[in-house]
C-alpha cells in the first residue's frame, strides 16, 4: 500500500463532472498512481447513487492506483483514507473539536457530515491490473443545506466552521497528501489489522445507539459495538448481535 502514495502524479483540473469519472475516462493513459483533483466538480457521485454536491472552495478529488492485495480487501482502502482524512482534520481544527469517523466512510464534525469517500474498482485496460478509484469529497468552506431526512439522523458541516480561517484546497491537499505518506511506514500492504485499529480509535464510542440503513429503505436501531476484523460493523439489538457489511448509519437515534 505504501509505495502506491509515494509517488503519485497529480494532475489539477479547474472543473470536471466527476473526478471519479474523469480518472476511469483516463484509464488508458494512467498507468502509475495518479490524482486528479478539481477546483470545481459539476456532478459529484457519492455511495449508493447519491450526489456529492460540491461547491467551489472544497476540496475533490480521486486516487487511482493499483493494489496487489485480493479484491476481498479493497473496501479497506476507505478505512486507510478515512484515518488520513481524520488526522489532517484534526490539525487544521480549534482543539476540543468532536470529529469521528462513521461507518464505513464518512467524516463527521459535532455529528455533522463534512467529508465522504466513493470506492471504485476497474479493470485496467493496458494490462490485467485491477485499478481502485478512491474519490475524497470534504466540505472545506462550505456545505450543502441538505433537508435532514427523517431516516437520516445528520445533516452537513464544513471545517471552516471549526477552524478560525478559511481552508485553501491546495495546502488541505498537500497536508491529506503528507499524512497519507506518514500512515503507510507502519501500515503495510498486509497489516489489516493496524488499520481498522486506528480506524476504531477515531470512531464513536462503543455502546452509542445508532441506526443502520440496509440500502433498501429498512432502518434499525441497535448499539454500535465496533468493527470485525473485515470492517463489517457490530451492532447488538433485542434480538442479538449482528455483522453488516453494507449500508449505512446515523448515531444517536
Ligand atoms: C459519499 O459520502 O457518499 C461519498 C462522496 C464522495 C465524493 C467524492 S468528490 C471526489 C470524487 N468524485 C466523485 O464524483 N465523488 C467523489
Amino acid at each position: 500500500m505504501t509505495k502506491n502514495f509515494h509517488n503519485s502524479d497529480v494532475i489539477w483540473l479547474d472543473y470536471v463532472d466527476s473526478t471519479n469519472e474523469e480518472i476511469k475516462r483516463r484509464s488508458q493513459e494512467l498507468s502509475k498512481p495518479t490524482w486528479i483533483v478539481a477546483k470545481k466538480q459539476t456532478k459529484g457521485k457519492g455511495r449508493n447513487g447519491n450526489v456529492w454536491f460540491s461547491s467551489s472552495g472544497n476540496f475533490s478529488g480521486s486516487v487511482v492506483f493499483f493494489p496487489t492485495v485480493e479484491r476481498s480487501y479493497f473496501h479497506l482502502y476507505g478505512f486507510f483514507f478515512g484515518v488520513a482524512l481524520y488526522n489532517t482534520v484534526k490539525k487544521i481544527t480549534k482543539d476540543g473539536v468532536d470529529i469521528r469517523l462513521k461507518w464505513p466512510n464518512d467524516l463527521m464534525i459535532e455529528n455533522g457530515k463534512v467529508a465522504g469517500i466513493l470506492l471504485e474498482s476497474i479493470q485496467s485496460p493496458q494490462s490485467n491490473r485491477i485499478a481502485v478509484i478512491v474519490g475524497i469529497g470534504v466540505n472545506l468552506n462550505s456545505h450543502p443545506n441538505l433537508n435532514i431526512d427523517v431516516k437520516k439522523k445528520y445533516y452537513s458541516q464544513c471545517i471552516a466552521n471549526f477552524s478560525d480561517h478559511g481552508i485553501c484546497q491546495v495546502s488541505f491537499f498537500n497536508k491529506f497528501r503528507d499524512e497519507l505518506k506518514e500512515l503507510g511506514f507502519y501500515v503495510e500492504e498486509n497489516d489489516l489489522a493496524s488499520i481498522l485499529k486506528l480506524w476504531k480509535h477515531r470512531s464513536y464510542d462503543i455502546g452509542t445507539q445508532i441506526q443502520v440503513s440496509d440500502n433498501k429503505g429498512g432502518v434499525n436501531s441497535g448499539k454500535f459495538l465496533g468493527l470485525d476484523e473485515l470492517g463489517g460493523l457490530i451492532v447488538s439489538d433485542s434480538s442479538g448481535t449482528k455483522k453488516i457489511y453494507s449500508g449505512d448509519v446515523y448515531f444517536g437515534g
